[in-house]
């Protein structure tokens, strides 16, 4: 089992090479190819998780199809077979990893809602009381349940470094009428998806959505509420303790470690890397109910 954390395809146009992504650029579509890597704290970390790029591309696929009825999405085929022609040649090494999507004119900005106070929201409110916009009522615990979902936008920048942001701020920058949509459609999502994953035993604390222009029509893009971009929380029958599924389970060994989260970050333990992988996977079995057919 490896981590495939480099994948070149050099005849194709790059689009962008993200943190845990590889884009190319296919005309009126990108291709969008999950590699295993995995950042945290804005870095990339000297270790992949195996498989961890194909959990994220059938978990979005799965999200992108149920939430559909709620928004349009840039999914096109998660089906290799299906890729143009140009891409088969690339076949064997992208096969479960990768999206055909719609190319957008990305809105820059994170749409972060958040249904329980946890990571910077927890550490805000300890030393202000709010969190974003929103003053919470005294005395709440870390991830406490909000009394309803709450819209903390940040801005995306090539730097990494997002900063918060007030809603009337991200409206001047992305026009009143696409701002109150993007929020609106972010709520919508969030608390379909909060109802079906509960529903699996799976508490959905907060997530990350980011939207698109497309035939001059706003879209979701790029992932959704993966494991990467959500903090999801289980509680097992069997494991008395109650689960991180998401990356949470690496920043907190991070955090562990003393890193500074300034110079380069430590190297990952094997086990720690194998229980990622296995919390990732569960949280894709669990949701889609089944196990992926790529799994050895
Ligand atoms: N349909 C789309 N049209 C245009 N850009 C897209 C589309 N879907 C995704 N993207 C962009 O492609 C990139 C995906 O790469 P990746 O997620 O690795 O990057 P990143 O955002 O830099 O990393 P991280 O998610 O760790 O912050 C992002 O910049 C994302 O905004
Ligand atoms: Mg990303």
């Amino acid at each position: 089992m490896q981590a495939i954390t480099q994948i070149r395809l050099s005849e194709l146009k790059t689009f962008v090479s993200g943190k845990v992504r590889e884009v190319y650029d296919l005309g009126e579509h990108l291709l969008l190819v999950s590699t295993d890597r995995i950042s945290a704290f804005d870095r990339v970390l000297p270790v992949g998780i195996p498989d961890k790029g194909k959990v994220l591309t059938a978990l979005s696929s799965f999200w992108f199809r149920k939430l559909e009825h709620i928004s349009k999405h840039h999914l096109v085929t998660d089906d290799a077979g299906e890729f143009p022609r140009e891409v088969q040649k690339y076949t064997d090494i992208i096969r479960d990893r990768s999206m055909l999507v719609k190319k957008a004119k990305r809105i820059d900005i994170e749409c972060i809602v958040r249904g329980y106070l946890s990571g910077s929201a927890w550490r805000e409110y300890q030393e202000t009381g709010t969190v974003g916009e929103y003053r919470l009522q005294p005395g709440l615990d870390k991830n406490s349940k909000l009394t309803r979902p709450i819209f903390t936008p940040t801005t995306k920048t090539a730097s990494g470094h997002d900063e918060a942001i007030t809603i009337r701020k991200m409206c001047d920058m992305v026009g009143a009428g696409p701002g109150e949509y993007i929020i609106a459609k972010s709520l919508s999502l969030f608390e379909e998806a909060s109802r079906y994953a509960e529903m699996k035993g799976i508490r959905l604390m907060d997530t990350k959505f980011e939207f698109g222009y497309c035939n001059g029509e706003i879209i979701l893009i790029d992932e959704v509420l993966t494991p990467d971009s959500s903090r999801f929380v289980y509680q097992s029958k069997d494991e008395a303790k109650v689960l991180n599924l998401d990356k949470q389970f690496i920043r907190d060994y991070l955090e562990s470690t003393g890193w500074d989260k300034n110079s380069d970050p430590p190297v990952i333990p094997h086990d720690v890397v194998l229980e990622c992988r296995r919390r990732y996977l569960l949280l894709l079995e669990i949701l889609t109910g089944s196990s992926p057919q790529w799994l050895e």
